[in-house]
């Protein structure tokens, strides 16, 4: 039997950097806590907990902060948001994805000098709603080819065009010709991160080979549900599981190819779990 890891299993860049920080924090002598949970990694969340971070998901948590830390995810936040949290006197940390920070200081720019901002993405993300909060003027975000089509600016001045960094590219491509074909004044910013798309692209690949194919993934994570669809399509005995404790064993051995991949939000040590079980049972 062989087994075939992706190399683009588990976290990306941002997301890495953001956890790296927070255990970083929990060391210190203060309170640590973090805006949201870091990651959609209820292990990752439970272990940090025992380290003492506490995860803030309410107006109401974060009003009894007094001092400490506050680190906040690499989604990031609304300059709002930012200050809201600065004025609990805590010491806050960014550990907004850098990829992110570039499109929050795009849009500050931007719309100072008084481009209208659109973003392409989903309204609801809180990616998203961070970048709004850091345009001076109105937002506009567009989700879909429809939105596309009805899109009227505000202004006859510049338009200013970002998108979420997981969007789809072909997709954000698609809207921008509509956008342009309408003659606007457009200053497009590809905004779109690699990380996803390759970790999607190489899952496919090896799931065309394999036998048995293993997402790992939390259940309330999308990139890693949608990992599983992309892989379910090119292998049948496609396996979507937390942990090693997950997995379900073939009937007796074999001698395919067992292909592994992970989504964003899983830390290495559960891929190296996996594996070893994996090579120890099957
Ligand atoms: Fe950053 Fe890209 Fe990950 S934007 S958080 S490296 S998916």
């Amino acid at each position: 039997m062989k087994i075939v890891t992706a190399e683009s299993a588990g976290f990306c860049f941002g997301v890495r950097k953001a956890v790296d920080i927070v255990y970083r924090e929990a060391g210190g002598p203060g309170p640590v806590y973090t805006y949201g949970p870091i990651i959609h990694n209820q292990a990752v969340v439970e272990d940090l907990e025992k380290k003492g971070v506490r995860v803030l998901r309410s107006e109401e948590e974060l009003a009894e902060v007094k001092g400490g830390v506050i680190v906040t995810r690499s989604h990031g936040v609304s300059r709002a948001e930012e200050e809201r949290l600065r004025r609990t006197g805590a010491r806050v940390v960014d550990a907004t994805c850098p990829f992110v920070k570039r499109i929050h200081r795009t849009v500050e720019k931007e719309s100072a000098q008084g481009s209208e901002i659109v973003i392409i993405g989903n309204p609801d993300h809180p990616e998203v709603k961070g970048i709004m909060g850091w345009s001076h003027t109105p937002v506009t975000v567009i989700s879909n080819e429809e939105e596309a089509r009805s899109y009227i600016p505000r202004g006859d001045g510049q338009i200013c065009v970002v998108a979420q960094t997981t969007f789809n590219a072909n997709k954000f491509k698609d809207f921008i010709a509509i956008l342009q074909q309408r003659g606007y004044n457009i200053l497009c910013v590809n905004t779109i991160c690699s990380a996803t798309h390759e970790r999607q692209a190489e899952a496919r690949e090896i799931a065309r080979i394999a036998d048995t194919m293993i997402v790992i993934g939390d259940s309330s994570s999308s990139n890693s549900a949608k990992l599983y669809e992309i892989c379910r399509k090119e292998c049948p005995d496609t396996q979507f599981i937390q942990s090693w404790r997950d997995l379900q064993l073939p009937p007796a051995g074999g001698d395919g190819v067992v292909g592994i991949t992970a989504g964003a939000s899983v830390p290495s040590t559960i891929i190296e779990e996996v594996q070893l079980h994996v090579r120890a049972e099957f």
